[in-house]
């Protein structure tokens, strides 16, 4: 899979692609990662980007003809991905369907925003999806890229140690999208408090409906 990523802001995911799992997936073949920098290819002159909003108001508005001047820069001759993402507050909200949706994707664009907003057109005309990550503003959508990256990375081949870590956890079909049960480790008491003998038992079947049942009682409380 592929995943470009269009910013101005590209070393804010210095951190982010160093990261153990994101690593392995890259070493793995199982994933490219690819930054661009709307600056690189604005068409206009100064480096600039945005430009103040039509109908007045605060703030800078990324224009259309930088955004898809990136795109065509990072396209021309190769076609456009399958989904190019725009992250907007007023997007669709990002939850684990989503995540599985985009990791079976061949590649993707993350288009991430700045300053007030990005013009109406490039959600109209060049983006395929609207997505949040939650119902607050941040200052950009580098987080919320990284967020949607993350979470669709994990679920590649290669990219945690553990084949079955990605299977039974929060929102998957063998918790049927309910959230994971809780887990302990050693010691098995601590300062009094226990872990449930049930856990102790040995007992698979046992151990697995406990766990789909406090999988169950969390869906409910939430
Ligand atoms: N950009 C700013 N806030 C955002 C959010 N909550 N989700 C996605 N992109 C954003």
């Amino acid at each position: 899979m592929r995943i470009d990523l269009f910013t101005l802001f590209p070393d804010w995911f210095d951190w982010f692609r160093g990261q153990r799992h994101v690593v392995n997936a890259t070493e793995s073949d199982g994933l490219e990662l690819r930054f661009f920098h709307y600056r690189d290819t604005t068409p206009l002159t100064g480096g600039q980007v945005d430009d103040a909003p039509y109908g007045g108001g605060a703030g800078m508005v990324l224009r259309v003809d930088v955004v898809d001047a990136a795109l065509r820069a990072a396209y021309e001759g190769s076609g456009s991905p399958s989904r190019v993402i725009l992250l907007t507050p007023s997007g669709r909200q990002f939850d684990e369907a989503l995540a599985q949706e985009l990791a079976s994707e061949p590649d993707l664009a993350l288009l991430c925003g700045r300053y007030e907003g990005v013009d109406e057109r490039v959600r109209e005309h060049l983006a395929t999806d609207a997505v949040s990550i939650g119902p607050y503003v941040l200052s950009g959508g580098e987080l919320a890229a990284m967020v949607v990256a993350d979470a669709v990375i994990r679920k590649l081949p290669g990219a945690l140690g553990h084949a079955d870590s990605a299977l039974e956890e929060s929102f998957s079909d063998a918790l049927e999208g309910a959230p994971e049960y809780p887990h302990y480790t050693r010691p098995a008491s601590y300062r009094g408090w226990e872990v449930p003998d049930v856990l102790l038992s040995g007992d698979h079947e046992r151990v697995r409906e406990w766990r789909l049942e406090r999988s169950r009682e969390r869906a409910a409380r939430n």
